[in-house]
């Protein structure tokens, strides 16, 4: 838990997830219990990466499923040290590949914030189609900041097939 809430303080996790703000280990116990039920009830599927060597928590990639469209929604967050070495690809991949050959969906989006390079690169490389854009959709500051500046927001998407 003090892992998943050390990196859950990094300011870019803060202002581009949904994770809350401010973030204790309570929270940390909530998203594991959270990612107890998805599975348990077939509404999400939550997985941390870690370290092959050392168990490390080094990210998050879960997809929140719309059991009505058979359609999820996906997100992640990596540690700022563990960043650009593919943790998000390979993480999102191999959810995806899940998500699509053995839950069976049919569509899963990603929406990214306009001013989020890294998260829009991340979209690109697992083959995603750009959908659109919606306007000043997104707050970028911590959850609950009404303050926050506004921003654009791409929408992704991906379906069986798709994954590159
Ligand atoms: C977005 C995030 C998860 C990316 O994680 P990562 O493990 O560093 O990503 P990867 O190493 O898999 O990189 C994937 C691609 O993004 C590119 N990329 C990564 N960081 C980048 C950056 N800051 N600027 C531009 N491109 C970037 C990589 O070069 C790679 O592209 P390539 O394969 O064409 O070279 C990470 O930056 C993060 O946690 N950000 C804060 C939380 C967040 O924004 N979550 C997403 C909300 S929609």
């Amino acid at each position: 838990m003090a892992r998943i809430t050390a990196i859950c303080q990094d300011a870019e996790v803060q202002r581009f997830t949904r994770v809350p703000s401010p973030y204790t280990e309570e929270d940390a116990r909530s998203f594991v219990a959270l990612a107890a039920a998805g599975v348990a009830d077939a509404t999400g599927l939550h997985l941390v990466v870690t370290d092959a060597a050392t168990d490390l928590v080094l990210g998050a990639v879960g997809i929140a499923i719309d059991r009505r469209d058979a359609s999820g929604e996906i997100g992640y967050w990596v540690a700022p040290e563990a960043r650009r070495r593919g943790v998000a690809t390979q993480g999102c991949r191999t959810l995806l590949a899940h998500a699509f050959e053995v839950l069976g969906l049919g569509y899963v989006a990603l929406w990214a914030a306009a001013d989020n390079p890294a998260s829009n690169a991340v979209a690109r490389r697992l083959g995603c189609s750009h959908e659109g854009m919606a306007r000043r959709a997104m707050l970028l500051g911590p959850t609950g900041d009404w303050s926050a500046p506004r921003g654009d927001a791409n929408l992704w998407g991906l379906r069986p097939g798709e994954l590159a």
